[in-house]
């Protein structure tokens, strides 16, 4: 499925993109957010936060998911430290027993989301032309 792409040109664009994204999702939403070092998911996912009233999301650094208690509880995983693991090591998670009741964003996830759910929402974040410009490409859910 293809989808729409934005031209975003700056982090608080990106942050209000996460916020209007986030404010369609309901509980059991999984999405998968692609993108190089430094392209903006936690940015958006800290807009899809907003969203969900929680006030400061913020990088998963010192472990893999966290969980943001909200009007719907976002659940924030960070796959990177993952990647090239078994699969196993992802599945020990149980990240699954929280998806119906959560918001599930999932960063460095590719390869690992399938596990998770049959149906998410795809969101590719790639650099533009300035350092400022992102291009954002939404798959799974019309904004
Ligand atoms: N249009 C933009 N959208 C998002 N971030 C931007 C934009 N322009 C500049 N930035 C900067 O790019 C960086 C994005 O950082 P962020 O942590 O959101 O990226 P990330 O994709 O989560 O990286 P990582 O893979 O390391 O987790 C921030 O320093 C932010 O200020
Ligand atoms: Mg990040």
């Amino acid at each position: 499925m293809s989808g729409a792409t934005r031209i975003i040109s700056s982090v608080s664009a990106m942050e209000d993109l996460g916020s209007l994204l986030g404010s369609k999702l309901d509980a059991g939403a999984v999405l998968l957010l692609n993108g190089g070092l430094g392209a903006g998911k936690t940015a958006l996912a800290r807009g899809i936060g907003r969203a969900l009233g929680i006030s400061e999301v913020t990088s998963p650094t010192f472990v893999i998911s966290k969980i943001y208690p909200g009007r719907i509880p976002l659940v924030h995983v960070d796959a990177y430290r993952l990647i090239g693991q078994e699969l196993a090591v992802f599945d020990d998670l149980d990240l699954e027993l929280r998806i119906p009741q959560s918001v599930t964003v999932i960063e460095w996830g590719a390869g690992f989301v399938e596990r998770l759910s049959d149906t998410f929402i795809e969101i590719d974040i790639e650099f533009g032309a300035n350092p400022d410009e992102r291009a954002v490409t939404i798959k799974g859910i019309e904004l």
